[in-house]
Formats: structure tokens, sequence, C-alpha cells
């Protein structure tokens, strides 16, 4: 019995169950993707992460290493891995929450839009996965071009008549990390007391952040607003250039999805006032969908708020971004519809 490596079904169960009579409502969460460069960390921080019970690590190569591996972790939560296509829905059945890195990452010269002729294919056949074994699940789609993928997702769901768009979330949180962090380095603040919300997209011009309303309330020269949108809108080339083809952001990424994550599992818990920014469908602007700051609650993005008062520098950088974003949408939607 010593030599038993896994707990059976049974007392994983009896964990759980103790779990939630201690008043703990452990949520059961899924990574896709788990043992990729964000997949391997983001299940890292999950199995530290106390609201969740039971965690499922699928990947189509090495997610039992993965799993053995993390498994041996002193944490609350129980992993489960899975292996390949004939498993996926064993790793979807019951899950409150789904977070999507399944993907290829870009490589020095790639934007972000190259990588959907691979990416959009998978991102389909998940989705089909959670619309059949846990259509009630909130989804975190963290695959690129997330411009693109977030509407396949939703025509995916549309199909199998399980669409719920609180439900579908596009991560856009490492635009919003990195945003604070720069910001916080110009304005010579701790990068833990500065928000900035970054509406648009997740990509190029469409990050748009709003340095007009920056928490706390600050001013930039011209020079400064030039220099943080910039950097902002490239942060994700400047990791890229940075790993010289061995990825993109990996471990600023899991850290930013957890951040999101867990945001989401304190909504679903019932928590009052939880904010962050997101890619939803969105009626904020004229395209179906746009990121911007919405409350999280018990049945997903319950609320999306309005922009707010934009400087004509932002009003400016709206419009690019908009126009950019109509063409990844539509490229997204298409691919289902073709
Ligand atoms: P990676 O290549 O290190 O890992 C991707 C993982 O997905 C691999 O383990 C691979 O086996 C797995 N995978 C491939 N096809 C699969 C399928 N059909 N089902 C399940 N798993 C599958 O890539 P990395 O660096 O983890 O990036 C993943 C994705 O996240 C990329 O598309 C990247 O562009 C995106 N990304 C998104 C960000 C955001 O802010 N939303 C930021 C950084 C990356």
């Amino acid at each position: 019995a010593h030599l038993q490596p896994q707990m059976d079904e049974s007392s994983i169960l009896r964990r759980a169950d103790c779990r939630a009579k201690g008043g703990s409502p452990g949520f059961k969460v899924a990574i896709l993707g788990a043992a990729g460069g964000i997949g391997q960390p983001l299940a890292m921080l999950m199995k530290m992460n106390p609201l969740v019970s039971v965690l499922h690590l699928y990947d189509v190569v090495n997610s039992p290493g993965v799993t053995a591996d993390l498994s041996h972790m002193d944490t609350g939560a129980v992993v489960r891995g899975f292996l390949g296509q004939p498993q996926l829905e064993s790793a979807l059945t019951g899950m409150d929450l789904v977070i999507i890195p399944a993907g290829v990452p870009r490589k020095p010269g790639m934007t972000r839009d190259d990588l959907f002729n691979i990416n959009a294919g998978i991102v389909k056949t998940l989705c089909e996965g959670v619309a059949k074994c846990c259509p009630n699940a909130i989804v975190n789609l963290i695959s690129n071009p997330v411009n693109s993928t977030v509407p396949i997702a939703a025509e995916v769901f549309k199909k199998a008549g399980t669409y719920d768009p609180k439900r579908l979330l596009g991560v856009t949180t490492l635009d919003v990390v990195r945003a604070n962090t720069f910001v916080a380095e110009v304005l010579g603040l701790d990068p833990r007391e500065v928000n900035v919300p970054v509406v648009g997209g997740h990509s190029g011009v469409t990050i748009l952040p709003l340095l007009s309303q920056v928490k706390p309330p600050s001013s930039f020269t011209p020079e400064e607003t030039e220099y943080l949108t910039n950097r902002i809108q490239n942060g994700g080339t400047e990791v890229v250039e940075a790993k010289a083809g061995a990825g993109s952001a990996t471990l600023s990424m899991a850290y930013a999805a957890v951040k999101f994550a867990d945001a989401c599992l304190r909504g679903l818990r019932g928590d009052a006032g939880v904010m962050e920014c997101a890619f939803v469908a969105s009626e904020v602007t004229e395209l179906p969908f746009f990121a911007t700051k919405v409350r999280l609650g018990r049945t997903g993005a319950e609320e999306v708020y309005q922009l707010g008062p934009l400087n004509e520098y932002e009003r400016v950088g709206l419009e690019k971004a908009k126009e950019e974003l109509a063409g990844s949408i539509q490229k997204g939607i298409a691919f289902i519809k073709k």
C-alpha cells in the first residue's frame, strides 16, 4: 500500500468533501495546455490557490509528468493529469473554471495574428469539449490571437447552443500588469499601488492603456505618454526578442493568468466588487467584443463598464484600435462560419 503513488478516487472525494465542510467552497479548475511554458507555472500557482479543490491538467504531451511533480506539493488542491484528445472529456467534466493557454507562441518577427492558422483549430476543438462537458464553466482564454480566439470560442458555443457571453473571457491581464509596472517606474511608486485600466484588445495598437484614468490620479508629459503607450503595447515583443526564439512571455503571463483566475473564483464565491479588465462580448463600442473593466460575480462578467472620459490622445488611439480589432474579430467569426 505504501507504494501506491496516486490517491484513489474515494480518498480524493473525502478530501474535497472535508474541505467543503470546513466552509471553503473549493472550485474545480482545468488547465488546457498545462504542460506548456505558461501552463506549467500557471498549474503550480493554481495548486497553491486555496480556492481550488480539484485541478485538472490537460495537454497533448507531458501532462503526466507535470501532474506527478505538482501532486507532491503539500497544498490542498487535488491534481489529476489528462493526456491527449481521448481524455479531454474526462478533463473537463464537472469543471467550474477552464483556463486555456494551449497553442503555439510567437517567435521574433511574428505578430500574434501569425499564430491564427494553428491556434484557431486548437481553440475550436477545446471549446467544443467545454460546450459538451462543462457548458456552465467560466472560460479564461489565453491562446493568441485573443482578439480572434474569443470570437471563435463564442461561435463554437453558439453552434452548440451553450453560449453565455458572461462566461467567456479573453485574458488581457498581462497588459494591465505590464502597464502597472511601467507606469509605477515612471511615477517612482510601488507597482502594487498603481492601477492602469487597459482597454481594447490584446495585440499591438489594440492594446489601449488609459493613462488619464491611472490610480492614483497622475499626469504625464506628452513624451511620457508616448513612451508608456508604446512600451505597454510592445511589452510582449520585448520578451519575445529577449527570449530570441525560445517563446514569448510565460512566467509573467502565468502570474497574470492566476491573478485573473483568482478574481473569477472570488466572483464565483460571491465576493463583492471584484473588478478586472477582460476582452468580452460588449456594447461599449460598435464592435461585438472589446476589453474594458468588468465586474466578476457568480455568473461571470456580470457588468461591463463604459470607457469613461478619454483625452484626445486616447480618442485617437481608440479609433486605431477599433479599426484593427474589427478585422481580427471578423476573421475569428469567419473561421467557424466558413
Ligand atoms: P508553449 O508552446 O510553451 O505551450 C503550449 C502548450 O499547448 C504545449 O504544452 C502544447 O503541447 C499544448 N497544446 C498544443 N496543442 C494542444 C491541444 N490541441 N490541446 C491541448 N494542449 C495543446 O506556449 P506558451 O508560451 O505556453 O503560450 C501558449 C499560448 O498563450 C500561445 O498562443 C501564446 O501566444 C499565448 N499567450 C497569451 C498571452 C496573453 O496575454 N493572453 C501572453 C503570452 C502568451
